[in-house]
């Protein structure tokens, strides 16, 4: 048995002050710091297929080291037994390393019993500068990398455009901008042919724009296994009330893609049951799409809506459409910007306007402006006053759809221009209005059960973006003008509406 290495180069020190409870939150904050709970630690080490004879290890963001833990458990527990497990960890928080070490020590005792050989590096350092270091230039040949197996709950932080980290992520060649993505695309690299990973992280890399060079790295080089819902929000992390929607990722290092892949759920509490099936691997990442976006198709619902919006091919650039995100960004606007409309204003449109399926301007004593002044400086932030669909780009937990379309009408709204703010996408006509049948079969589709369940399948969070929009694949011109001249001056409710779009488009 080896000694346990301890390399303690963090550059957070041993900065921690007994009184300092904010501090700390704001570290943890700052630094990700969700432990694993111990079920899911377990599931997540359940996952890993083959047990080599030698277990090389990477647990990057290692925590209390509780993956670890959980890792090397199970690998006690099996009966596939290896000869040895040499485990790196990597944690940045020097506070943690006397529990991580402990663990590690655990671990040690435990694979002593068993027999099997143990070793441990333990590196008190930024995992992105260490291993971008290791990755770089690829020094290695697929034999010789550091890696055959990485176990990861990493830390979840924007990471500027400027920042040291991402010039370093840059230098490896991974453009990313969110620090979970770099520690995947980093363990990804530093895997071996056939290395398996597993990994619980949010969900927002399976779709959008800003993750797609991270989704074509990893889905060239990873061939996924298994990705692993939870039903509930929060439930898999109710001690630090995450609200991301996290998922389990496993993945083996090959270019080679299985058939399927399996799409599991569980509610997220201990022990909860885990209902699981397989999809085929081409449902998930289609092989025709450029943005390669990751479809969580979880359930038999899911599977019926996904082949149902399948039938839809045609492209907003089809229908003479675009969507563009409001032009008006209040807080850079605000000089401009005025309570209530008078003589020199024209409508400020806002989400707080939309009142079922037509936007009701104004809202007299609301928090927000309802006008912006129509004056040389502003008529870049304006379009004309014509009739548009517009979808709300954030919503909150609460509300029942994701897609929340509206209808703004000049019809009701006297007005030669108008402002949409930033908060909303609009669709429109290549800068123009749309005809009242085309807008109004268009909010009745975007507002549908059936739009909405898709929209989930791929979008963990409550952000609709305009390229969400954009890729959304929609009805015919026909069939859309068709479902908007059966919508009368009073929308349907909800079931009624499903049921039309059911009747006319599938
Ligand atoms: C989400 S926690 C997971 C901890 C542990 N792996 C678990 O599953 O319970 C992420 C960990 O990454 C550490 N961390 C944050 N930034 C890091 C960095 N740049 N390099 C290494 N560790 C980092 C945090 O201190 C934290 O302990």
């Amino acid at each position: 048995m080896q000694a346990l290495h301890s390399s303690r180069s963090g550059f957070l020190g041993t900065r921690r002050s007994k009184a300092s409870v904010d501090f700390d939150a704001e570290k943890k904050q700052e630094l990700g710091q969700y432990r694993t709970p111990e079920a899911i630690g377990a599931f997540m080490a359940s996952l890993f297929e083959v047990y080599p004879t030698e277990i090389r290890l990477l647990d990057a963001g290692a925590g209390d080291g509780a993956l670890t833990a959980a890792f090397v458990k199970r690998l006690c527990e099996s009966r596939r037994r290896s000869k040895r497990i040499s485990v790196t960890a990597y944690e940045f928080d020097a506070a943690i390393v006397p529990t991580l070490e402990r663990t590690l020590q655990s671990c040690r005792v435990e694979c002593s019993r068993s027999g099997i050989e143990f070793t441990a590096e333990l590196h008190n350092e930024d995992f992105i500068e260490a291993g971008v270091s290791l990755a770089r230039g690829d020094l290695f040949g697929a034999s010789k990398t550091p890696f055959n197996a990485a176990i990861l709950n990493p830390p979840y932080r924007k990471i500027n455009s400027d920042s040291r980290t991402r010039r370093l992520l840059r230098e490896a060649g991974i453009e990313t901008s969110n620090l979970y993505t770099g520690f995947l695309a980093i363990a990804a690299k530093l895997l071996s042919e056939n290395g398996e990973m597993v990994a619980i992280c949010p969900r927002s890399f399976c779709n959008g724009p800003y993750f797609k060079p991270f989704r074509e790295q990893l889905l060239d080089i990873m061939s996924l296994r298994r990705l692993h819902l939870f039903e509930s929000r929060s439930a898999a992390f109710q001690q630090d009330d995450v609200l991301q929607e996290n998922i389990i990722v496993h993945a083996v290092k090959s270019p080679y893609k299985t058939q399927s892949v399996i799409i599991s759920t569980s509610s997220g509490e201990p022990n909860s049951h885990v209902t699981e099936r397989a999809c085929p691997y081409t449902e998930v990442v289609s092989p025709s799409d450029p943005e390669r976006f990751i479809h969580l198709v979880s359930g038999e619902t899911d599977e019926v809506v996904r082949r149902q919006m399948a039938r839809f091919t045609t492209s907003l650039a089809m229908l003479g459409l675009e969507v563009s995100t409001g032009r008006v960004v209040d807080f850079r606007a605000k000089q401009f910007l005025v309570r209530e409309a008078h003589v020199g204003t024209v409508p400020l449109i806002y989400p707080c306007h939309f009142n079922g399926p037509f936007v009701h301007w104004p809202k007299p004593g609301g928090r927000k402006a309802n006008a912006i002044r129509d004056t040389e400086r502003t008529q870049e932030l304006l379009v004309p006053g014509a009739i548009y669909v517009l979808v709300k780009r954030f919503t909150s937990k609460e509300e029942r759809r994701r897609v929340v379309a509206c209808i703004y009408d000049p019809h009701r709204i006297c007005a030669e221009r108008v402002g949409f703010e930033n908060h909303l996408n609009y669709f429109h006509a290549r800068g123009r209005g749309l005809p009242m049948d085309l807008a109004e079969g268009l909010a009745a589709f975007l507002n549908s059960t059936l739009v909405d369940v898709y929209f989930r399948q791929f979008n963990g969070h409550t952000q609709v973006n305009a390229t969400d929009l954009r890729n959304l694949r929609y009805p015919t011109l026909a069939q859309l003008e068709s479902l908007g001249r059966k919508i009368c001056d009073a929308f349907p409710n909800q079931t009624e509406l499903d049921a039309l779009v059911e009747k006319e488009l599938l």
